[in-house]
């Protein structure tokens, strides 16, 4: 069995941009298929990303969850212990910054996309967790191909991670936008490559709602 999970071990530095802190990347790829353009977008920002800074790359197809089942107000979650959700709460943990790369389905997230998002609501409610506390500062990352050229269709994916990292008191750096239908054709998107040599270096401010001020 393959694990597709691909842990880059960094050579630590002594110091690294960020603080004393290393940084590291979860890239959670929410495509039905491999090597789709979301993917392949994702994978262009990444090399950017400095030496030290460790990567984990995990397929959500490959690693599916089950549906979510909502137990909140009835008995208590417990913590996942083995299977895909034990494997993606450890990396979400792990990781100081995640990377939603889901194409744009239906103007939102992927399924498998929004069954990891809805399994949060699990973890809030794990006792011994704590996982509002352990996520807020941490940085909430997009990245998406669409087929449709004009980018304002993707705008309700982009309310979704941001007002998302918003309830998390978590930080947002915004959505790397990428177009393509076919795997391979982001790949002609220059404005998309060029955005993407710079995205992970962007500043990515605390997350607020629409209605917050700034
Ligand atoms: C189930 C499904 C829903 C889709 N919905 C949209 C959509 O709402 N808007 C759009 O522009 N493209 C839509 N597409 C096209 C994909 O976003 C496009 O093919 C993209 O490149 C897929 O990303 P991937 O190559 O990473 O899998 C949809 C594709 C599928 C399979």
């Amino acid at each position: 069995m393959h694990m597709h999970i691909l842990l880059v071990h960094a050579y630590p530095h002594a110091l690294s941009p960020g603080g004393p802190m290393n940084r590291r990347f979860l890239f959670l790829l929410g495509s039905s298929r491999a090597g789709g353009n979301t993917e392949l977008l994702a994978r262009r920002a990444a090399e950017q990303l400095p030496g030290d800074v460790e990567q984990e790359w995990i397929s959500l197809a490959e690693h599916p969850l089950p549906d979510f089942a909502d137990l909140r107000h009835d008995t208590d979650h417990v913590r996942p212990t083995d299977g895909a959700a034990a494997l993606l709460l450890d990396a979400t943990l792990a990781a100081t910054d995640v990377v939603i790369a889901s194409p744009l389905y239906w103007y939102s997230v992927s399924a498998s996309t929004k069954r990891y998002l809805d399994h949060w609501a699990g973890w809030l409610r794990t006792p011994g967790l704590d996982f509002k506390a352990a996520m807020a500062g941490r940085t909430l990352w997009g990245v998406t191909a669409l087929a449709h050229r004009e980018q304002e269709v993707a705008d309700p994916l982009i309310g979704t991670l941001r007002n998302s990292a918003a309830y998390m008191g978590m930080r947002f750096g915004g959505v790397l936008l990428g177009n393509g239908s076919k795997p391979g054709q982001v790949l002609a998107d220059t404005g998309a490559l060029a955005r993407a040599k710079t995205f992970f270096a962007q500043d990515a401010p605390l997350a607020r709602f629409p209605y917050e001020p700034a």
